[in-house]
């Protein structure tokens, strides 16, 4: 499928995540200080959309459901019950739109 316009990048600033559909997946960009990251949007514990979550630290997304969370950079599950990491997607930015990879 290759690499696919997401969003504007002044649909997300910073300190704010937005879910998205590519190409029947579904997304969530998230930006934070250290840059722009796609993730898996649904959580892989129970299957509940991570965009009802907050964001931790600047590093982590928090599942609204029960509490597992992720690494967003790297997808990793860091906290129980989430044991199972997120999908990630490349991410690049050409004149301030939102490119994702998926494969
Ligand atoms: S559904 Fe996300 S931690 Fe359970």
């Amino acid at each position: 499928m290759g690499k696919i316009k997401a969003l504007e990048l002044a649909d997300l600033p910073q300190g704010s995540m937005k879910e998205v559909e590519l190409e029947d997946e579904t997304v969530l960009l998230i930006h934070e200080k250290q840059g722009v990251f796609a993730v898996c949007g649904m959580c892989t514990h129970a299957q509940v959309h991570l965009a009802g979550g907050w964001i931790e630290d600047g590093v982590t997304i928090c599942c609204p459901q029960h509490g597992g969370k992720f690494d967003i950079a790297t997808g990793k599950a860091v906290a129980f019950p989430a044991v199972t990491s997120l999908e990630t997607y490349p991410v690049s930015i050409e004149n301030d739109v939102i490119f994702v990879e998926i494969e």
